[in-house]
């Protein structure tokens, strides 16, 4: 008898494909617009200095590999709680905290593991479109999963439609949302849309999930976490995931937190014992490096000030290539059609482009992006600007 007969395969993940195809193109002028991590001006993906800095620090101090704690390293989750909310946040002292998970990811589980348990019977609802994984990873966990519009098919924000399906939303159901850079149209709310959401929120007794994987790439790392602490100040109770993957460089060492905001500290260390428990589950103790490197960065001055600068050069690269693609495509009459590139923030932009268009430039071209026509802007090189710009006008014109 053969156990594993009627196992099926499995399409794998539709971006990594494209990965493959990238690396086995020939051609010395392709273009990687694909998977989501940032790379410099000479197409590597950095480890910031400062991270290196306390990598080394870390290698002299470390006296152990004994198992972290359920909730993880405490330096780590009191520091990354305060760059998210704020260092003098009042929350702090005792109506939030983190819980480090395995990268953004791992805190994504967690709360949908938390909510599958602790909240039966309350859906999640996600905007469409989303990070393809926010689907698998709540329906993996069981929730019954819901969309609200968010991006049209005429590549535009649609706040009215998304304010309105938010009101349908069955009361006391939790809504996702992306803090600031969007992925993967990088469209962002503004201050005043994101004020009209908590007034749905709170008229409807929904539970926000604030996915805020990209802090500091969007405008500014206090900027970026302008809805997070409305909505923390506003709202009793809050799930924010938090990630230090893009702006720490640290994707492979799986850094992370989830942060709960709750009524009363008495409520806080409840949750959090749901927490701690759902995690032994799943991986029991967090992996301790990332979050060691974190810590040491955040609790140094010094340290803290370099990863800061490097962190805002990379922000301000993906700005300025944002704004290089533009102006770019001028000659061609394109800058109007495609001025929404320069408007986005993050990594991703939702180009307009169709899968034909998109299919066009990987065939001909050999310019690979996903086929929903997102591009990751941040994998570009300011001198090939010009390359794509040309690219983009042969498809389009
Ligand atoms: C919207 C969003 N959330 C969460 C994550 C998770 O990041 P990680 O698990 O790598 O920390 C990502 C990563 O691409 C993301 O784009």
């Amino acid at each position: 008898m053969s156990h594993f007969a009627t196992i099926v395969r499995v399409p794998g993940d539709p971006i990594l494909g494209l990965m493959d195809a990238y690396r086995a193109d020939s051609n010395p002028a392709k273009l990687d617009l694909g998977v989501g991590v940032y790379k410099d001006a000479q197409g590597l993906t950095p480890i910031p200095r400062a991270v290196k800095l306390a990598e080394q620090g870390l290698l002299q101090s470390e006296t152990t590999k004994s198992y972290i704690g359920g909730h993880g390293d405490a330096l780590f989750c009191a520091r990354l709680a305060q760059l998210v909310l704020g260092v003098d946040n009042p929350l702090l002292q005792e109506r939030a905290a983190a819980s480090q998970t395995p990268g953004g990811t791992g805190a994504l589980r967690l709360a949908a593991d938390f909510i599958g348990r602790c909240l039966p019977n309350r859906g999640i609802w996600l905007s469409d479109p989303t990070w393809p994984i926010h689907e698998s990873i709540f329906a993996a966990a069981g929730l019954r999963v819901g969309h609200y519009p968010y991006v049209g098919a005429d590549n535009q924000l649609q706040v009215e439609t998304m304010l309105e399906a938010l009101n349908q939303v069955p009361k006391g159901d939790v809504v996702l949302l992306h803090a600031c850079c969007h992925n993967p149209t990088g469209f962002d709310l503004t201050p005043r849309d994101w004020k009209r959401v908590l007034e749905v929120v709170k008229a409807r007794e929904l539970l926000p999930l604030l996915d805020f994987a990209y802090q500091g790439f969007g405008d500014g790392l206090e900027q970026d976490a302008f809805a997070v602490r409305l909505f923390a100040a506003e709202l009793p109770e809050l799930l924010i995931t938090s990630s230090c993957s893009k702006n720490f460089g640290l994707y492979r060492e799986r850094t992370g937190a989830l942060l709960v905001c709750a009524e009363s500290a008495d409520k806080l260390q409840d949750v959090r014992s749901q927490l701690a428990f759902i995690a032994r589950n799943l991986w029991s103790t967090p992996p301790a490096h990332g979050a060691a490197v974190v810590a040491s960065i955040l609790d140094n001055a010094e340290l803290k000030r370099l990863w800061m600068d490097e962190l805002e050069a990379m922000r301000q690269r993906v700005v300025s290539l944002r704004l290089g693609l533009v102006q770019a495509l001028q000659p061609y009459g394109l800058a109007e059609r495609f001025a929404h590139i320069a408007q986005q923030r993050g990594m991703f932009s939702y180009t307009g482009l169709s899968p034909a268009q998109v299919q066009q430039l990987r065939d001909k071209y050999s310019v690979y992006m996903v086929g929903s026509g997102r591009a990751n802007m941040a994998g570009l090189a300011a001198q090939r600007l010009d390359q794509l710009a040309r690219a983009i006008a042969r498809v389009c014109i």
